[in-house]
């Protein structure tokens, strides 16, 4: 993918990852993106890098824009490898003037590259450096989602280059938000932020709240990945303050994995309760579904309900994953119940029980077993826990 100008000198400079399917665990089913931003000025300045096996695209691309030697200063908004990777290699060619990052920024870098020699320059929220006709202001976005993470905005331009923020784990040969299907966008977005930043939505709130107080003017939001916002700039704003406020829908995920059916007809029987109180409901089988792709359904719901059967006097291995996984990012303002079918000893339900309440989420129900298969009136109860879930959510939440 060759370089792009996203504004007067200013170029996209970064790599497509069309192959990657799994990023630390998040199933990446159509690739993902690192971006990196060139500003063509006094100073000329280079934000952020790739990760270390596509440092070859990189450096095509910003050959294509400028001789490398003639970079002064490289921002790194943050440590983590995917921006990082190819850092050393990169700034051995480049050999710039300065190198930016914030006070954790220098820690994670040395801590991880070990290079004392590097021309480090710590900056913190509210410092700001000339580039010439351009400046960049700095703002700390710690724990969002590394203790080293920020944003560098160039006013002059109403760019904010946002780090992880806002981005999305989509390989397109498009980088504009209003060149590609909205809905999918969103949709890319939601699951990015569900499984990237879910856990740190308190602070989400926080930055939300101080980028409104600052009252800087943004037009076009350049994210380190997917793609750049510039057409729907306040509906990504107001999807991230939706999401970090845990709003919840009339919604409800009915998840489970199951040896011989039986949790499955149960699992069944639940969503036919939940449907007949008008909730919408997902069943999702861990069988064909991702840890990644449940934590998504979940951001909008209000309700989780998980059901396993028992297994070795435990749940089955699936379910550990993801609850595991989902308690993490500790999903808020949240409702559920535990369901499952047995042989004998029958500890799934009150095992997930445990981690529900270790998430917080508000038990509706103790819990409902079934020993071995379910009959008519087992799937009945099934169905009563579903309506009962059901009226609590309306209860809950406004239609
Ligand atoms: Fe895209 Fe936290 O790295």
């Amino acid at each position: 993918m060759p370089p792009l100008e996203i504004k007067k000198d200013i170029y996209w400079v970064g790599a497509i990852d069309w192959d990657i399917r799994d990023f630390h665990g998040y199933s990446t089913y159509k690739g993902s993106t690192y971006n990196s931003y060139l500003i063509l000025d006094e100073k000329v300045t280079l934000f952020d890098t790739v990760k270390k096996y596509l440092k070859s695209d990189l450096m095509h691309n910003i050959r294509k824009v400028i001789d490398p030697a003639k970079i002064d200063y490289v921002v790194i908004n943050h440590v983590e490898m995917d921006h990082t990777g190819c850092l050393p290699e990169v700034l051995d060619i480049i050999k710039p003037e300065k190198v930016f990052c914030s006070t954790m920024g220098k820690k994670n870098l040395l801590d991880h590259f070990h290079r004392e020699d590097w021309p480090y320059e710590v900056v913190k929220s509210g410092d700001s450096i000339s580039l010439g006709k351009r400046s960049v202001q700095f703002l700390e976005t710690r724990m969002l989602h590394w203790p080293d993470s920020m944003f560098s905005y160039i006013p002059e331009e109403k760019l904010l280059i946002s780090s992880d923020a806002f981005g999305q784990h989509w390989a397109t040969s498009e980088r504009f938000d209003d060149e590609v299907n909205f809905s999918e966008l969103i949709q890319h977005s939601a699951k990015y932020y569900a499984n990237i930043l879910l856990l740190y939505s308190p602070l989400v709130q926080k930055l939300l709240a101080s980028v409104k107080d600052m009252g800087i003017e943004i037009d076009m939001i350049a994210p380190d990945h997917g793609l750049i916002w510039r057409k729907n700039v306040g509906a990504i704003l107001d999807a991230y303050d939706r999401w970090s406020k845990h709003e919840a829908k009339r919604k409800a995920i009915v998840v489970y994995d199951t040896m011989w059916h039986s949790t499955e007809m149960m699992a069944k029987a639940i969503v036919d309760g939940l449907i007949s109180e008008g909730i919408s409901t997902q069943l999702i089988d861990l069988k064909v579904t991702h840890r990644s792709d449940v934590v998504t359904e979940a951001l909008d719901a209000k309700a989780l309900v998980f059901g396993s059967s028992t297994l070795n006097n435990g749940i089955l291995p699936a379910m550990a994953d993801v609850l595991t996984y989902i308690k993490g990012l500790k999903p808020g303002n949240k409702i559920g119940a535990a369901f499952g079918s047995y042989g004998w000893s029958g500890e799934a339900v009150k095992i997930i029980n445990g981690y529900l309440e270790q998430m917080k989420v508000e038990l509706v129900d103790p819990g409902l077993r079934v020993k071995f298969v379910p009959d008519h009136d087992s799937l009945k109860k099934c169905v009563d826990l579903g309506k009962k879930i059901g009226q609590v959510i309306k209860e809950r939440v406004p239609e």
